[in-house]
């Protein structure tokens, strides 16, 4: 059979072809059939797309070719294309001609079936469980919130200034450290913020954010924990916490809206309630750490002033709210060694931790920073910190300090909440966890 010049599309545009005989090229995804007719589903990675061949209406051969075809094999196919208001893209596709490229062997058969599969099966086959629809649900929602973030700060006049991965020295602390040995100069390590950079970015350049992957050598197996994971990280040149607070809200509702906006199919498809993620609107309540103990005391936690919040702290917090909190000024001791102290209780810190409502837990992270050298000097001491490795970030107090800060979002967290999901570990297209580095 001579080919006629069909356009080749993508199953996510098929809209602009309603009527017209198109080819895609793709898998299998999923074949349903009697003796009569045949409903395949093919999926190109831009959607989903049933086909329906009807026995009495094509060629035997093509009718027995489509009849035996296994999941995920490669295949052209030819048809044309019918508006159905049922099927999930809105168009069917009647089957002309079908080309096997690749055939999947019956003996040994695509691992994932439509069947439940253990999360550790899943995880095992990661690189093959990405074809599944719930996958690509997820993921799309996470390209939407990257590209947001990226939209929020670029048309306000951040610079992206991308921040080093190996580092010579911590940034949160000494316990979540992923050490790499470093040819003569001994041991490098993966960082866990950007922000030391950042600040030194922001002197340069005013207003910046860097945005990469970042490394904790977390023990702690939790559904809200990766040991690597990405960050968005702004650092303001001359702000105070308020200043951060309000981006912070800013921020997350403008990334809330564009997904609502622009991912409505991929969060029906995920069954996510979005009347809950509707209400994410300015402002966000804020409270003080030592409101938010009483607080947590009185819903019978067993937290003591001074203590740092756990996942069921922040979960019984945001219980209270259709939004994200806002919890401010926490107990110097328990934070980073470069936070500003609050100037009228210099026990406090001028920080900032953002929970999601819902149980989602903390999504955003920072704080004012220390600009004081001497304060900082005596930080790096008491923090047991190698103040060679400090020398360069200290600098930065000493030409020109001035009160500055920033903050910094987990991506898979921010992810993981918009889409309704109980783990972090399916928001990145390969999770990193203490017990998983593979595939
Ligand atoms: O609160 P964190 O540790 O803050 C910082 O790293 C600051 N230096 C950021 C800054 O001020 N520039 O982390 C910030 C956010 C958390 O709120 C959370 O969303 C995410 O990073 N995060 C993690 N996400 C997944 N897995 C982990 N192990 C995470 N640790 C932190
Ligand atoms: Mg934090």
């Amino acid at each position: 059979m001579a080919d006629e010049p069909t356009p080749r599309i993508r199953i996510g545009a098929a809209a602009d072809y309603d009527g017209q005989t198109v080819s895609i090229q793709g898998w299998l995804h999923n074949l349903r059939k009697s003796g009569k007719i045949a409903f395949p589903i093919f999926r190109d990675g831009t959607g989903f797309m049933q086909g329906v061949v009807v026995k009495a209406q094509v060629e035997p051969e093509l009718f027995e070719r489509v009849k035996h075809l296994t999941h995920e094999s490669a295949v052209r196919v030819r048809g044309t294309l019918r508006a159905e208001p049922r099927a999930p893209g809105g168009f069917e596709l009647d089957v002309t001609r079908l080309e096997v490229l690749h055939a999947v062997p019956l003996e040994e058969p695509f691992p994932i079936t439509p069947k439940e599969h253990g999360v550790e099966f899943l995880l095992d086959r990661r690189h093959l469980w990405l074809r599944s629809r719930r996958q690509h649900a997820i993921l799309r929602i996470r390209h939407e919130v990257v590209s947001a973030v990226r939209d929020f700060f670029d048309s306000r006049g951040f610079t992206l200034v991308d921040t080093p991965i190996l580092t010579p020295a911590a940034c949160e602390g000494t316990t979540t450290l992923f050490e790499v040995p470093y040819f003569d100069e001994g041991s490098a390590y993966l960082t866990q913020s950007g922000q030391l950079y950042n600040e030194a970015n922001a002197a340069a350049f005013g207003d910046v954010y860097c945005f990469g992957p970042t490394f904790r050598a977390e023990k702690s197996k939790t559904r809200r924990h990766l040991t690597e994971f990405w960050m968005v990280e702004p650092e303001l040149a001359c702000a105070e916490l308020d200043d951060l607070m309000n981006l912070a809200e800013e921020f997350i509702e403008a990334i809330v809206a564009r997904v609502l906006d622009r991912r409505g199919e991929e969060l029906k498809r995920l069954e996510r309630d979005t009347t809950k993620l509707e209400s994410v609107q300015r402002p966000f309540p804020r409270m003080s750490y030592d409101d938010a103990v009483k607080i947590l005391q009185s819903k019978g936690s067993e937290i003591e002033w001074g203590g740092d919040f756990g996942g069921a702290d922040e979960t019984l917090l945001s219980e209270d709210f259709d939004r994200p909190v806002m919890v401010h000024r926490f107990p110097t001791a328990i934070k980073a060694f470069y936070m500003q102290p609050d100037a009228e209780r210099p026990e406090l810190a001028l920080g900032v931790d953002v929970i999601a409502p819902e149980g989602y837990g903390e999504l955003i992270g920072g704080g004012q920073r220390a600009h004081d050298l001497e304060l900082l000097e005596r930080r790096v001491v008491e923090h047991d910190l190698p103040k060679q490795a400090f020398e360069w970030y200290l600098d930065l107090r000493r030409y020109g300090s001035v009160p500055h800060g920033g903050f910094g979002m987990g991506i898979e967290r921010c992810v993981a909440w918009l889409c309704g999901i109980e783990h972090v570990r399916e928001t990145i297209a390969f999770p990193r966890m203490i017990h998983r580095v593979t595939p």
